[in-house]
Order: C-alpha cells, then structure tokens, then sequence
C-alpha cells in the first residue's frame, strides 16, 4: 500500500468513527476553559496511529492527543502529522464542521496531505507533484486578483480570552479591505477551502503542526501560497500562517506589515 493510500483509506475510516459517535454521543472533557478534547478525538487518533504503525513501523508518527513535539533531527524519515478531529469546539457542540487532517513528511518537505470532512463526505487530497483533489476531481485555487474582492477566513487560538488585544486588528484590516471574514472553526477546513478556491486567503497566529501539515501541501499543490506571517518560508515548526490563492498573497503581506509597523 502507497502511503497516499494509506492516508486517504485511514482518513475516511476515522471520519466514520466521528460520525457514529456524532450520531451516538460521546463524553467530553476539558484540557483547558475553553480547550475541549472528546472520546471520538481519542477514539478517532487510536485507530490512525495503530494504522501507520501497522503498515509503516519505521514511519515517526506527531499525533496531537498522544502529545509529543515535532523532531527536526528526524528530518530525513518520514513523519506523520496528524489531527484526529480538527474542529473539536464545533463537534462537541453539534455544529457539522470539522475535520481529519493527515500530513506526511519526508526530509521535512510535505509529501501528502489528506483532510476528510465527514459531514459533507468530503475528501481532499495532493501529493507533491501530482496537484489536488476533492473526492476524485481536481481543485485548484481561486483566481480573484485583488483584496478588496476576496473572501477570507481566519481563526483563533485557545489563548484568544488572554491575547485578543494581540489578535484582534488583523481582523479589523481584513474587514475593512476584503468582501468578508469567517471563522469556520477548523483550520483544516479553512485550508481545503483556500485550496478549492471557495475562500481566497487564510491566516492564523498559534497553530501547530497537525492543524497545517495537511492543508500546507493541499494549497501548494492547488496552486496556491502558503508562508507565515512575515511572508517568510513555512514550515511545520511555525505557528503562524498565512495562505492564499497566490495572486493576494502580497496585498495580504501588505497589510500584516503595515500592522507590525504601527
Ligand atoms: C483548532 C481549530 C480552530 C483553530 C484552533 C485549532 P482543534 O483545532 O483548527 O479552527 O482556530 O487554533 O487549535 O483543537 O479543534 O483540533
Ligand atoms: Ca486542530
Ligand atoms: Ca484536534
């Protein structure tokens, strides 16, 4: 079995366990005031690192439940990064949009991404140098050329209640220069939308490596741009990101800057 296989196959079975428990479910506990973890999150991460260990025993598995941290000297294996159920707020609160995020990495460069959205039956997927696709059929970015046309999307981190003095003008710049601003609650979906062209930029302070891995090479591979916020080169080690379908990338970049710059 490939490993894109692989990923694409474990991908819709823990989507499946999220949705039984969704339909059945499930206890929820807390890892902070407003940082839920639930069974399916375990139930759903159980089944994909038992999957890789299974068929890739010498692969290094970053799995967010099991913890962890990323090993830059172990840049020349190949590294699975993966979030079991990315969107864990809206799950728990019934609100169907959330995610299973499976990046693969070899020599620190994404190989694979794979991100299923269970509720929508939806599944992307790229390799590097093949492109990317939804269920099957090619995606690509989108091709509005300015800000002031575009749709974008954003998120917060768990520290939002702490650092909104820090978060918050981003938001308020993108607002007044774009046609509007969402914030769906999975960052793993805010990146396969990027990637389809159904929202044209993405941007976010404090993720960690499973919320991107996967979305990282979705958008390179649809053609878009994927950087951090200083428009510097991304890597699985930034918390910051900011992507895009490539042609507002800069004016995105522009407006970051001139915040830093005040
Ligand atoms: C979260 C979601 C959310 C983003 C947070 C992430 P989780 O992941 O992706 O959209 O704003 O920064 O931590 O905790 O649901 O896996
Ligand atoms: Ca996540
Ligand atoms: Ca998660």
């Amino acid at each position: 079995m490939t490993i894109i296989d692989l990923a694409i196959r474990t991908a819709r079975e823990a989507g499946e366990i999220l949705r039984d428990y969704a339909a059945r479910g499930f206890q929820i506990e807390s890892k902070g005031r407003n940082n839920l973890v639930t069974e399916a999150d375990l139930a759903s991460e159980r089944h994909i690192t038992a999957a890789i260990r299974g068929t890739f025993p010498a692969h290094h598995i970053l799995a967010e439940e099991s913890g962890g941290t990323l090993h830059s000297d172990l840049a020349d294996d190949y590294y699975w990064i993966v979030d079991p159920l990315d969107g864990t707020t809206n799950f728990a609160h019934g609100f169907p949009c959330y995610a299973v995020s499976i990046g693969v990495e070899h020599k620190g460069r994404p190989v694979v991404g794979v991100i299923y959205d269970p509720s929508r039956d939806e599944l992307y997927a790229a390799e590097s140098g093949s492109g990317a696709t939804r269920n099957g059929q090619p995606i690509q970015v989108s091709t509005i050329g300015s800000l002031d046309k575009s749709l974008l999307v954003s998120g917060f981190p768990y520290d939002v209640r702490e650092r909104m003095d820090q978060y918050m003008p981003a938001w308020c710049e993108f607002l007044r220069h774009s046609q509007g601003v969402r914030r769906l609650g999975s960052a793993a979906i805010d990146m396969a939308c990027v990637a389809s062209g159904q929202m044209d930029g993405f941007w976010e302070q404090g993720l960690h490596a499973w919320d991107t891995a996967a979305g990282w090479i979705l958008i390179e591979e649809a053609g878009g741009r994927v950087t951090k916020l200083d428009g510097s080169s991304f890597d699985n080690f930034s918390a910051s990101l900011l992507c895009s379908n490539g042609l507002i990338h800069d004016e995105m970049l522009a407006v970051l800057r001139r915040l830093t710059a005040s």
